[in-house]
């Protein structure tokens, strides 16, 4: 990294109008800023390749690849980017840039909070599960979840929300072959079948994620006692942790410890079998808890944590994407409210053949149409009014 020149603070990005604020972080593949574009007084983020690795071709594809992925997986709990650019001078750096996340990644909150109680942990682990859903459902594993990249973002309105970071070692499923047979990502958070030669698939994201929640919860890594990497690999191959509930310092409802432990089952056909199998059950868990205690004095008293309590907000309505998620996450309730339209629709057709006047009618349809939620499923939180505005940035 010494032979990597680093971006000055103060420094106009070649060719852009993005100014060096801030070095944020560095890690193995690059570095991230913080930059304002002058041009609108904007902060966003931007994360620059080491120069020392864009003569690789496999990793400056990747990292192409990290930044087109990005870009399209639009999601509340996925850090939006905006742009993927190479500085105009002889450097020829590439970089893409971010929407800026205002609050700290999980790793800096464990470390200067200590374990959270099951409310809050839930609530991000629902947030967590949500995002690795929609990458799942592009195709996207992340392979490197873990609590330096999840970013709890403080909203506008004062509330959080997760967001999931670095798809740095992200594998589209249809294009692996320059990462064939090679352990990437970071090996604490490692499931079995990514190290014994199988390589990532979608069930290793939630292992990683259920290592996440027993962590948070935990205040520990079940293989913390680990001393090298390769007692850490024997023990994710072979080692059964204690049940989550046997070393949490604060209670953990049964419905959690018993999710935890399937999400970090050796096999990984022995895990839940979809991110949002796993949501669901974690709205499930957050509902029962909000119903035992809706008070916020749990939550200890670091804000951000605090608020997180709150029913999580629902997506941003998508018309276009109603009725595959209405028929994904409630076929029952989409078979009913079908039953219902066409009733109603019949029943509408048939007064009118049978009075002049259907004023009355159109104004009160039966009570089983107005009764129906809008929303996909009574899980769903009311709708996000002041949730970070997304895509508002020209890509
Ligand atoms: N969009 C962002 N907004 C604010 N901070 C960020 C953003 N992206 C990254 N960071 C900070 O920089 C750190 C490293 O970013 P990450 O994308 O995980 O890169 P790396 O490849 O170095 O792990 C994160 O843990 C977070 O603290
Ligand atoms: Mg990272």
């Amino acid at each position: 990294m010494a032979t990597d020149p680093e971006l000055a603070p103060g420094e106009i990005v070649a060719g852009s109008d993005f100014k060096v604020v801030r070095v944020l972080g560095s890690g193995g593949m690059g570095t991230v800023y913080e930059v304002e574009d002058v041009s609108v007084g904007r902060r966003f983020v931007l994360k620059t390749l080491h120069m020392k690795l864009i003569d690789r071709p496999e990793i400056l594809g990747r990292f192409q690849r990290e930044a087109r992925v990005l870009a399209q997986l639009t999601h509340p709990n996925i850090v939006e980017v905006i742009t993927f650019k190479w500085t105009a001078d002889a450097r020829r750096r590439c970089y893409y840039v971010m929407e800026k996340l205002d609050g700290r990644s999980l790793r800096q909150l464990l470390r200067e909070h200590g374990p959270l109680d099951a409310r809050t942990a839930t609530g991000m682990a629902i947030d967590l599960f949500d995002a690795i859903d929609h990458a799942h459902d592009n195709d996207v594993i992340h392979r490197d979840i873990k609590p330096e990249n999840l970013f709890i973002h403080r909203n506008r309105d004062g509330g959080w929300i997760a967001k999931l970071l670095d798809f740095g070692v992200m594998k589209l499923l249809q294009a692996d072959s320059d990462t064939a047979g090679r352990f990437l990502g970071t090996l604490k958070y490692a499931a079995p079948e990514q190290f014994e030669g199988w390589g990532a698939v979608k069930a290793s994201d939630l292992y990683a994620a259920g290592l996440v929640i027993y962590e948070m919860i935990a205040g520990v890594s079940p293989f913390d006692d680990t001393t090298n990497d390769s007692e850490l690999t024997l023990a994710q191959a072979r080692r059964v942790p204690p049940l989550l509930s046997e070393v949490a310092p604060t209670p953990v409802p049964p419905a959690l410890d018993a999710l935890v432990a399937e999400l970090i089952e050796k096999k990984a056909d022995n895990r839940p079998q979809t991110a949002l199998e796993v949501a669901n059950r974690l709205r499930e868990i957050q509902r029962t808890l909000l119903a035992e205690d809706s008070s916020d004095t749990l939550l200890g008293s670091n804000p951000p944590v605090a608020r997180s309590a709150r029913p999580r907000r629902a997506r941003p309505l998508n018309f276009k994407q109603l009725p595959r998620r209405l028929a994904r996450r409630a076929p029952e309730l989409t078979f009913a409210l079908l039953v219902a339209v066409g009733a109603f629709i019949s029943f509408t057709m048939l007064r009118r053949s049978r009075t002049s006047s259907d004023a009355v009618l159109v104004a009160s349809p039966p009570p089983v149409v107005s009764a129906l939620p809008l929303a996909p499923s009574a899980s769903s939180k009311p709708l996000d009014a002041g949730a970070p505005a997304r895509n508002k940035a020209p890509r």
